[in-house]
């Protein structure tokens, strides 16, 4: 009898323990339905992390053969990619059922995503950084589920430094100034006239204000829109920064810089163009495969004149739309993406930090991308969305939009900064 009522424990032990990991565990597993049902799923661009994507879908499908999940990529450029989900949104189409979510976009968009706290089990919910669900709660309501970590960081060519006899990654911009001009000068000497010091996002999209942003906080210490609020878009230090990275423009870097997007960047890093590269961590995996690219590291983008360095923080998210004809199997496919399990396979595919916290102590991700930490959300500097919720993108887009006019020279700083500070106050009705 007593050992009967063992088993019995142990059994009920194993079920509990079972449904702590429905989500990684495939007897476990809530599909959401038994019906036969085809979702879409609005996911990376063309050519980026297209294994990543492909096979998330093929576990997902071994989980639950009911469901088909219809990959459709998504605009590389997140201006365009937000733009063309609200024209589904205000439509209320039904052809839009999983998202992926910019880390910004949860108070943008929560009116039209569903709540995912009654479906995702808690345990799910618990298992990823306590910030990133804080994030993507908006009234309360968990709008999106995080999938991997996206910050600035700085990409530098050691062979290079090395050959021009720098010791170390520059700590300031004037570091970076002084070592970009010498490997310039050098490798054009050498004969590869197409050189350049240093690649960034300067085209006028969401990439240049996560740019600008790390300027204007290296250099003034503050976000150009607090979190309560407060709008610090003017001021000497601010009109320093963006003026020097003005004065980049054609000098260490190429003209073209001010329509340059990641790819762009990317593209000529890759070739084995460029000292140094502003951008995210997914391009560590890609520029470790490139033949182009003797050696390389990274580090924290150089401080400004408040003498710390700042980092934009970015990253990706999935959502189900409200308009969805099948949220239950839309639901299902979005708690397996962001599993723990699944989030290795995608980080290490992408070179992207996860969300979810215990994989920091997982020896392939340490190895696959050294600079992650759980405390990235913590040490980076979020854009204005939480304060700006819906309007965010109004508030993004008058600030890449000026930044990039004083690159261009269209509008001097002064002005400028002049300009945008009243249309933030007309925004937020001061
Ligand atoms: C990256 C970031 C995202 C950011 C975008 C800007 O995809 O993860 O947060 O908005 O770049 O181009």
């Amino acid at each position: 009898m007593r050992k009967l009522l063992f088993f019995s424990l142990m059994i009920a032990l194993m079920a509990t323990s079972a449904m702590l990991v429905s989500a990684q565990d495939d007897e476990g597993f809530d599909c959401g339905t038994d019906e036969e049902v085809t979702i879409s799923f609005f996911g990376d661009p063309v050519g980026s992390h297209p294994q990543a994507e492909a096979d998330t879908i093929a576990r997902f499908q071994e989980l639950c053969p009911n469901i088909t999940v219809e990959r459709n990529p998504g605009a590389a450029d997140v201006t365009d990619l937000l733009a063309f989900y609200l024209v589904g949104f205000e439509a209320q189409s039904s052809d839009l059922d999983v998202i992926r979510v910019d880390v910004i976009w949860p108070g943008q968009l929560a009116e039209h995503l569903i709540d995912l706290s009654d479906i995702a089990p808690q345990a799910h919910v618990d298992a990823q950084l306590p910030a990133l669900i804080e994030n993507n709660t908006i009234d309360e309501r968990l709008v999106a589920l995080p999938l991997r970590i996206g910050f600035g960081m700085l990409y530098y060519r050691s062979d290079l430094l090395e050959k021009y006899g720098f010791e170390a990654p520059p700590a300031t911009w004037e570091e970076l100034e002084e070592m970009a001009l010498v490997i310039q000068e050098g490798e054009r000497a050498e004969g590869n006239s197409e050189f350049w010091g240093y690649v960034w996002q300067g085209n006028a999209y969401e990439g240049l204000t996560t740019n600008a942003l790390e300027w204007h906080v290296s250099e003034t210490g503050d976000n150009f829109l607090t979190p309560d609020g407060e709008i610090l878009i003017n001021s000497e230090a601010a009109i320093n920064a963006y003026e020097r990275a003005a004065s980049w423009v054609g000098t260490i870097s190429p003209p073209g810089v001010v329509s340059y997007a990641e790819e762009d960047a990317r593209g000529v890093w890759h070739a084995g163009n460029a000292a140094f590269m502003r951008n995210w961590p997914y391009a560590y995996v890609t520029s470790a495969e490139s033949e182009d690219i003797p050696a390389f590291d990274v580090a924290p983008l150089p401080a400004g004149a408040s003498g710390i360095g700042a980092s934009t923080l970015g990253g990706w998210h999935v959502a189900v739309s409200r308009y969805s004809d099948h949220p239950e199997a839309a639901a299902a496919f979005v708690v397996y993406m962001t599993s723990v399990e699944n989030q290795k396979f995608y980080a290490i595919d992408t070179s992207s930090p996860p969300a979810a916290l215990e994989l920091y102590d997982d020896e392939d991700i340490q190895t696959a991308m050294p600079f992650a930490s759980p405390d990235i959300v913590e040490i980076t500097t979020a854009r204005p969305s939480n304060f700006a919720r819906d309007q965010y993108n109004a508030v993004s887009t008058l600030y890449f939009s000026a930044i990039h006019d004083i690159l261009t020279g269209r509008e001097d700083a002064d002005t400028a900064l002049e300009l945008l500070e009243l249309d933030l106050l007309d925004l937020f009705g001061e």
